[in-house]
């Protein structure tokens, strides 16, 4: 949908920096894309997106949608061409796009990074030459070399396999028990190349958040702690509540892997803390990232303002935690169960707010929404938005 607007932009500003009434293209319009689009239409931006469903979350918030294929060069190009910027809110977007887009506007992350972390092997051994640390893995194409591989480095115990593209929120995945169950899981998830992980025996999961803009100005979050349930995040906090040690460690690496990726605008690392306490990078996601929408509430400068600044070549804001923040993910099953959530019930929980993203059909496992919560610390953040949904889940 297309509405009347009057023309963009007025004054340039120095090549790189994009300044506000000017208009950012966002490749994606998903709860990511419409949140990174409500903080740039609070800085007086102008938003289209490119989206595949004209249904899609951002469509109440940008100027215009195209809808179209996240692979069709033609409409990537026709985005970037009413657009002074370009940023991207899901990895899956065509190489031919993004490069399409790129002649006309500058886009970032650019085409390079997207091509190291769309498939999950390159982004592997990109990880691996550069001295990153990840667990045991090995690319496989075949049952047979798939069995191979489980019984190299899981031979007694489980291990994931994961199609190399094109997977989220633990689809795309198969757990095995052991080597045995290799045939069964290879012809389940029909992928045509796939990494196959030991299962690490995890002590806790958490993420760092760096954004980077043009100049390399780079600012990076304290981690957040991650809580996930059937393999999709179930709540998250911030700052995660680890020994100060980890935080820096944390810290460090993500840095240290997004100059190394040179990305611009945001990479979130997923990282695992092993039972040791070592770290472990598990994937790279060069977007605004769900272990991140606390930030919302806890930082000084939320993670879609931060995208915002970063792609707009603005000054990076501050990432200090005023108040600690947790948010739990509301899924399609809640709907499922009860067709309209008593949103009312849960509102009185102290601290709490909701944020739904205005998707029509719930599906089993399908983000619908989230609800957030401060606290005078991490764990009163977390017990209140656990709170909250239990009384969602309960419809008392
Ligand atoms: N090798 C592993 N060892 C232990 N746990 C794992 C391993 N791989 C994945 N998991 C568990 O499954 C979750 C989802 O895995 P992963 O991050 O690879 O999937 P995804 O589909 O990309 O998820 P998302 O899109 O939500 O990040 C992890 O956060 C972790 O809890
Ligand atoms: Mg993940």
């Amino acid at each position: 949908m297309t509405f009347e607007r009057s023309p963009r932009g007025d004054k340039p500003g120095p090549a790189s920096v994009i300044l506000p009434g000017k208009t950012i293209g966002i490749l994606g319009g998903g709860q990511l894309g419409r949140m990174t689009a409500m903080a740039a239409r609070s800085f007086g931006y102008r938003v289209q997106v490119l989206d595949p469903d004209a249904a899609c979350p951002a469509r109440f918030i940008v100027d215009s949608c195209i809808t179209a294929p996240l692979t069709d060069a033609s409409a990537a190009a026709e985005l970037a061409k009413n657009c002074d910027v370009v940023t991207i809110e899901i990895e899956k977007i065509g190489l031919a796009a993004m490069r399409a887009a790129a002649e006309h506007a500058p886009v970032h992350p650019d085409a390079r990074v997207l091509e190291i972390v769309q498939h999950r092997a390159r982004q592997k051994e990109w990880l691996v030459a550069r001295g990153f640390p990840v667990g045991p893995f090995r690319v496989v194409r075949s049952a047979e070399e798939l069995r191979k591989a489980a019984e190299e480095i899981a031979p007694s115990g489980e291990s994931y396999l994961k199609a190399a593209e094109g997977g989220y929120d633990g689809r795309g995945q198969e757990v095995l028990k052991s080597p045995a169950d290799a045939e069964q899981a290879w012809n389940y998830l029909g992928a045509e190349v796939c990494v196959l992980e030991q299962a690490i025996e995890l002590e806790q999961e958490i993420s760092v958040m760096v954004a980077r803009r043009p100049g390399r100005e780079v600012a990076v979050y304290p981690p957040a702690l991650n809580h996930h349930k059937d393999r999709i995040l179930d709540w998250s906090v911030l700052p995660a509540p680890i020994p100060d040690k980890l935080t820096e460690q944390a810290r460090d690496l993500g840095k240290r892997i997004a100059e190394s990726i040179n990305v611009i605008g945001l990479l979130a690392i997923e990282m695992f803390v092993q039972k040791d306490g070592h770290l472990m990078v598990n994937e790279l996601a060069p977007r605004p990232h769900n272990s991140y929408h606390a930030s919302e509430r806890a930082c000084v400068t939320s993670q879609f303002e931060q995208c915002v600044r970063a792609v707009c070549d603005l000054p990076l804001g501050s990432v200090d935690v005023l108040r600690p923040a947790a948010i739990v993910n509301l899924l399609g099953d809640l709907w499922l169960k009860y067709p309209q959530p008593r949103f009312d019930l849960a509102l009185a929980t102290p601290e709490v707010r909701i944020h739904l993203y205005e998707k029509e059909v719930p599906k089993p496992g399908r983000k619908m929404g989230h609800l957030s919560a401060t606290g005078a610390t991490p764990q009163e953040a977390v017990g209140r938005v656990i709170a909250a949904k239990a009384i969602l889940d309960a419809d008392m």
